[in-house]
């Protein structure tokens, strides 16, 4: 016999639901009402002109196109090159750490960072459920169920009491993530609670690279391991890539074996763990390299846009602007409406003038993957302010080329959405600006 649950179970769970049904319309048409009422809307198109402002850019100098050059004509290309070990370098001396290694990707670093605290499938993870999927997918991969916990209240992650609520005796880990670059504000009590507990703290800094906690130090410093991403929307960027650091170095040799098939250091071929090959390959590290000595200057311009989105938008006040901690320099500038419909006109009237935005999270215990998995006790609970929060926030261009006048300007088409009498300002960019101004930063200096 089913239980009864707040939104109904199916009988005959897919693995992949989308090989079966194939029409996104039909894969969304048999989801509970609670799913289908909450789920994000289809994404706002641009007006006929195209997006004038997409809402992240990749931004890169000519240095960056020199050492993939160089790596090229050196064969330096692969993971056995200099250059990952040259970036794993500059990480541990930005973090203070004595391991680092470079990875292909946020979610593989994510990845080997699991398998590194031993977990199973009889371990319980705590995760936010308002953050990025990748989280939730690397805990199922190493076989450990991931406990979805609510923000706390006015904040983008969850509180130590919110972590307390889902803890049970099977809690292993915790993974804090910084959501959009805002630091966890209780990641010193949080720290202190996975000492005691002998739990392990996995920071996700893939969305806070440079951020600093209230406390002035750096995210990614308080966690036995950290993760990030160096994914092409990221503050510093590699393409795709990524990488982990832990504080301690006993973890080294298994963090390497781990990111390469778990290749043993002294006997070549003989294998004691399964592992993924998770490895950064050569031309990565090469393109990412010059781009650390830049982040404390990006993180700063960070800053400025926060500073310039809070001030521009103080007279509107049916808006709300995100958390704002000691050191407010997110990787993403969030904003909330009052209600569903009203962010959705918004965002809708923005894409007409050519400004793309990005919603909040879907919160993860709401994804359908988990009622066509038919994990029964996640998708039926209630955690209210993350599902509040997923419904009514979304972020503006936040990106390393925006000036001042974008943000006049873009918050000037915010403002004649509420105030229909209010003229927006006149664009200061044509379509196609960002590569002018990328591709001035990649000419060559010629004397
Ligand atoms: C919080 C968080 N964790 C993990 C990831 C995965 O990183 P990647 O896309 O590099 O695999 C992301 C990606 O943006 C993220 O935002």
């Amino acid at each position: 016999m089913q239980e009864a649950t707040t939104v109904g179970r199916m009988w005959n769970p897919s693995l992949y639901i989308g090989s079966i049904v194939q029409d996104p319309q039909d894969r969304v048409a048999i989801l509970p009402p609670r799913i289908k009422e909450s789920m994000p809307s289809p994404e706002p198109k641009p007006g006929e002109a195209g997006w004038l402002y997409r809402v992240l850019e990749p931004w890169y100098s000519r240095e960056c196109v020199d050492n993939v050059m160089q790596a090229m004509l050196g064969g330096q290309i692969s993971s056995g090159a200099a250059w990952p070990r040259r970036f794993a370098e500059q990480i541990c001396q930005l973090y203070g750490v004595p391991v680092a290694l470079p990875t292909s990707s946020g979610a593989s670093a994510l990845h080997v960072a699991l398998l590194a605290c031993d977990l199973g499938p009889q371990d319980h993870v705590l995760v936010p459920a308002l953050t990025m999927v990748a989280v939730a997918n690397m805990v199922k991969m190493v076989g450990s169920r991931p406990l979805y916990c609510d923000n706390a209240p006015g904040s983008l992650n969850p509180g130590t009491e919110e972590i307390l609520k889902r803890a049970t005796p099977r809690t292993k880990a915790v993974i804090v993530c910084h959501t959009y670059g805002v630091a966890c504000r209780d990641i010193e009590a949080i720290a202190e609670l996975c000492r005691d507990r002998g739990w392990w703290l996995v920071e996700d800094i893939c969305e806070a690279m440079g951020t600093r906690a209230d406390n002035g130090k750096l995210v990614g410093t308080f966690g036995d391991f950290a993760v990030s991403s160096l994914y092409a929307n990221k503050q510093i960027t590699a393409g795709d890539g990524g990488w982990v650091h832990a504080r301690e170095k006993k973890h080294h040799d298994r963090l390497k074996s781990l990111i390469n098939h778990g290749f043993d250091p002294a006997y070549h071929f003989l294998h004691f763990e399964t592992a993924p090959n998770a490895k950064m390959n050569g031309l990565g590290a090469a393109f990412v390299c010059s781009q650390v000595k830049e982040l404390p200057g990006i993180m700063q311009h960070r800053g400025h846009l926060a500073a310039w989105y809070r001030e521009q938008l103080s007279d509107v006040p049916e808006l709300r602007c995100m958390e704002q901690r000691q050191n407010d320099s997110p990787w993403v500038f969030g904003v909330e409406t009052r209600d569903r419909k009203t962010r959705d006109a918004l965002r809708d009237h923005l894409a007409l003038h050519g400004i793309e935005t990005r919603n909040y999270f879907y919160p993860l215990h709401l994804e359908p993957v988990n009622f066509y998995g038919n994990d029964v006790g996640v998708y039926d609970i209630v955690l209210p302010v993350a599902e509040a929060l997923a419904q009514v926030g979304f972020y503006l261009p936040t990106h390393s080329f925006l000036e001042r006048q974008d943000v006049i300007y873009i918050c000037s088409r915010v403002k004649s959405f509420y105030q229909s009498a209010t003229e927006a300002t006149p664009a200061p960019r044509s379509l196609g600006w960002a590569d002018v101004e990328r591709s001035k930063l990649l000419e060559r200096d010629e004397q």
